[in-house]
């Protein structure tokens, strides 16, 4: 037994060398890219596995139609990134091939369809990769209801928590096992003051910090703390402290939900709760997703690569509206707030008007993208 234990501390020094290592990088921090006012600017196109490529397309079809003018005048450009596929993956054994994470590093935002994760096995998620090598801190998920008085956008911690050392852990077999979760000052930091930049930026005077530091009293009492200091500089802004699981039950109490505006928290609440978000307004397949750090930003569809729709050959019948929602707000990142409101207003429109089955039958993902141009076009 004591060589487990004695194991397990050597690898406790080890990774909280490492920890701090990474706090102190993001402490010393560099200067956050401008994204809406690069000369220029490179869009990389990741079609992932499944129905990623199809829908993924039709989302740079649209981008392209929007884009147009800037990238005639050479202002954007667009770039296909490919050998983020399952199959390449397994082959190198790498969650992001060698030659595609260096691909991906010379683009400045990144449009990426669903990548399959293997059950098991050593392969690590293609996303987690690429928000920690990308240092994608933000997952910013927004959940719209108009008709139910819901506007709501999580500030999901994305690059630690209980995800950094995830695949880390010790165990004692047949005794015991221990994973880690990790909050850094930096890192709690930045993601609290995106929140409330957010905040402040689109007029909402609420944000909630939800956490479990009832339990959780070093990492989430310290992400508290922490968002509670950068509140301090927002006078306007009202940060009030909920727990997860209330704010979870609130979700979906139709007499409180609408008071809620922005939420900040922890990586693995923020996936749970986000899912529940989604659901509420209409699927997962409804939601979109962004990515956002400071050098680079990834914006994604929150839905998997429907594996079962390419082997049943009804691939072109997937729905792009999730991937679409994602591509408004990679437009409203780069500073194209006029072009991510007429996406967002044809989308509302061929969302009624169009008959996505996802079968023979019904609309095609390629009939959906044309549909949405012409009501573009219409405006
Ligand atoms: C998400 C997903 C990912 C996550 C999976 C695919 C690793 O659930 O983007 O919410 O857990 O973050
Ligand atoms: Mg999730």
């Amino acid at each position: 037994m004591q060589q487990y234990i004695d194991k397990a501390v050597e690898q406790f020094r080890t990774l909280i060398t490492e920890q701090l290592a990474r706090q102190n990088r993001m402490e010393a921090g560099e200067q956050a890219k401008d994204f809406a006012n690069l000369p220029h600017l490179t869009i990389g196109i990741c079609g992932g596995d499944g129905i990623g490529p199809i829908i993924t397309h039709a989302g740079e079809d649209v981008l392209r139609f929007l884009l147009a003018d800037d990238v005639a005048a050479g202002r954007v450009e667009f770039r296909e990134i490919d050998g983020l596929t399952i199959e390449r993956r397994t082959e190198v054994g790498k969650a992001i091939p060698d030659d595609t994470l260096a691909a991906l590093k010379e683009c400045d935002v990144i449009l990426k369809g669903p990548t399959t994760t293997p059950h098991g096995g050593n392969l690590e998620s293609a996303n987690v990769a690429m928000r920690r090598e990308l240092d994608l801190y933000a997952n910013v998920r927004p959940t719209c209801v108009p008709e139910l008085g819901i506007d709501w956008v999580f500030y999901r911690e994305n690059s630690e928590g209980e995800y950094v050392l995830g695949s880390r852990g010790v165990e004692i077999p047949d005794k015991l096992a221990m994973d880690f979760k990790v909050t850094t000052d930096a890192g709690t930091r930045r993601i609290a003051r995106a929140a409330f930049e957010y905040a402040k930026n689109n007029g909402k005077d609420n944000v909630a910090i939800v956490t479990k530091a009832n339990i959780m009293k070093k990492t989430d009492g310290n992400f508290s703390r922490i968002c509670h200091e950068v509140a301090a500089e927002y006078p306007d802004i009202t940060a009030e402290d909920w727990y997860i699981d209330i704010m979870t039950a609130n979700l979906v109490n139709e007499a409180r939900r609408s008071q809620f505006q922005v939420f900040v928290l922890p990586n693995l609440y923020g996936d749970i709760i986000t899912d529940e978000a989604a659901q509420i307004q209409g699927g997962v397949g409804t939601a979109g997703s962004a990515n956002i750090g400071d050098q680079y930003a990834m914006f994604e569809a929150i839905h998997g690569s429907a594996p079962r729709m390419i082997e049943m050959g009804r691939g072109d019948y997937a729905n792009p509206a999730s991937v679409l929602k994602a591509c408004a707000m990679l437009l409203r990142h780069i500073g194209k707030a006029a072009e991510a409101e007429k996406l967002e207003k044809a989308l509302a429109i061929c969302n009624e008007k169009m008959n996505m089955t996802g079968r023979p039958g019904g609309n095609t993902c390629a009939e959906f993208a044309k549909a949405i141009m012409t009501e573009v076009e219409a405006m």
